[in-house]
């Protein structure tokens, strides 16, 4: 008997573009569908087409290009919202409408000021007004784990009456436990399927205490067969389900779970590195399957187990998830063609001008330290090439002077986009203020420092160290950059004058606006 398949629908371009920090271009949203499409998602939720002109033209675009997976688009239960959506999705080859409401008493009560009947009148309404539209209607009730059983039974019941033909159980607030949600999952499928047993029992869960991927599993456990989640797991708070997470999970597993996916996981690893340079989200070294750390092994017994066997420590093999195997060790010697190489199997398509930025950049970090991780150089490119705003301003060279004894004291010397030269200089509570002071008073303006983070690409002293910087200036426009080098003052410097020139590149009018893509976005974040 061939196993039953779990679909993916993916919500990294609508749940995980709700990040804090994180507001895509349409041309950004674009490529990240259609990777979603390269890597074998079965379902993309593009977005949120009332809440935004940005949103509406993101899904209407993905719908007129990405052809295979089926495009949603999400909506209220509120004609209005279901309107925008089914615009948004009029040129899609396989339309999908997703409708919500809330099933617990806290938002009823707090949040849509609905009593519980109301709530179920305006979702079997919007369900059955949806049908009008699309024969594929999602439905969910937010926060299940804290909502009454009865009624969410109630609920959900009403709305496969009413047409629903995939219902989805979302722990919104990621409350519940791997056990406490196996019940709820199962306990609402047999009630739909007792309406429509063609119903699809789908699981969206959230990270806050961390359980999200064990939640959506164990709703597999339960009769499931959709999984909604995120690439690299991002989302409101502390994220959604990672798509990858739970996709190894199913497959590595698949002697216990026993389902099948569509999912082609030699694209995760490129996946993960697309969304993490255009969102400008990091990904943490120890996470699990795509993080830097997923298959390096430190400690002498498990070098020495690997090196012997490699499944004495790898329950998963790295070209499985598209991992790229380094055969070539690029260094100050390597030329165009080797680097082309290498950029192309870590996932990064860049054009003429981009390439030559990234070649300059590896020459100079070539410069500095010997053999080149892919690490590194997919900090350096990611960071300064990919993610860059167009360079208004463009850090020369600066020194700095520091020590225990004296005021920390530097001078920058930047390049306006015009080639006029501005040297300057300042004294700082330590270096990192004294280089910022003195590139506020170069540029000719000043700029709040809202957050700095420094983290080590590789390991080794002379180790590439990457700065995110997020600055606002006095209007309130954001912007989130990045800086690689080996020297972390530089690091430092250049994440800097990126996000400088990312604030300057956002339109006055823009103030609140937060802006972590590359080049030439504008989209607020929803
Ligand atoms: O977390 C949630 O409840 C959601 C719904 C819109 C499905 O994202
Ligand atoms: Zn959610």
């Amino acid at each position: 008997m061939t196993e039953p398949v779990v679909r993916i629908f993916d919500t990294t371009l609508r749940d995980g573009e709700q990040s804090p920090g994180v507001g895509l271009s349409l041309e950004e949203k674009l490529e990240i569908a259609r990777q979603l499409e390269r890597l074998g998602v079965d379902i993309i939720e593009a977005g949120f087409p009332v809440t935004s002109p940005g949103d509406m033209a993101a899904v209407q675009a993905i719908a007129a290009t990405v052809r295979t997976p089926v495009i949603c688009g999400l909506a209220r239960t509120r004609r209005g919202d279901i309107d925008a959506a089914a615009r948004g999705l009029e040129r899609a080859a396989h339309p999908r409408i997703h409708t919500f409401t809330s099933g617990s008493r806290v938002h009823l009560e707090h949040m849509l000021r609905m009593t519980e009947e109301q709530a179920l009148a305006a979702a079997v309404d919007a369900v059955g007004y949806a049908r009008g539209f699309v024969d594929d209607v999602e439905f969910s009730a937010q926060d299940v784990a804290r909502s009454d059983p009865a009624f969410l039974t109630r609920l959900y019941v009403a709305a496969v009456e009413a047409g629903a033909t995939t219902i989805n159980i979302p722990d919104t607030v990621g409350y519940t436990t791997p056990a406490e949600f196996a019940g709820i999952v199962r306990a609402l499928r047999e009630a739909v399927h007792g309406v429509n047993p063609a119903v699809v029992i789908s699981v969206h869960t959230h990270d806050d205490l961390g359980l999200a991927v064990a939640n959506a599993l164990a709703g597999v456990g339960a009769g499931a067969t959709q999984i909604e989640c995120a690439v690299n797991g991002i989302g409101e708070r502390a994220g959604n389900c990672a798509l990858e997470e739970v996709v190894m999970a199913l497959l590595t597993r698949r002697d216990h779970y026993g389902r099948r996916l569509q999912v082609r996981t030699e694209e995760l690893y490129r996946t993960s590195q697309l969304v993490s340079k255009l969102t400008g989200m990091v990904v943490q070294p120890n996470k699990a399957v795509v993080g830097a750390n997923a298959f390096a092994h430190e400690a002498g017994i498990h070098q020495d187990g690997v090196l012997k066997e490699r499944t004495t420590y790898e329950i998963m093999r790295p070209e499985d998830v598209g991992v790229p195997e380094s055969r070539l060790v690029l260094g100050k010697h390597s030329g165009r063609h080797a680097l082309r190489e290498r950029l192309t199997a870590l996932g990064f398509r860049l054009g003429d001008a981009e390439f030559e930025r990234a070649f300059t950049r590896f020459k100079e970090l070539a410069d500095k330290k010997r053999g080149i991780a892919d690490a590194d150089l997919a900090a350096i490119v990611q960071s300064e090439v990919v993610a860059a705003a167009p360079e208004i301003w463009r850090l020369q060279y600066f020194h700095v002077t520091a020590g225990t004894e004296t005021v920390p004291t530097a001078t920058v010397r930047v390049l306006r986009r015009d080639g006029e030269a501005v040297l300057e200089s300042a004294t700082g509570d330590g270096p990192v203020d004294a280089v910022y002071r003195a590139i506020d008073r170069a540029v000719g303006q000043g700029f709040v420092l809202a957050d700095y983070a420094l983290r080590a690409v590789t390991g080794g002293q002379d180790a590439v160290g990457e700065v995110t910087v997020r600055l606002a200036d006095a209007s309130g426009r954001t912007a989130t950059a990045m800086g690689a080098s080996t020297d972390v003052l530089e690091a430092s410097a250049r994440a800097y004058v990126a996000a400088v020139n990312k604030v300057l590149a956002l339109p006055e009018a823009a103030a609140g606006t937060v802006y972590a893509g590359a080049a030439g976005a504008r989209e607020p974040a929803v």
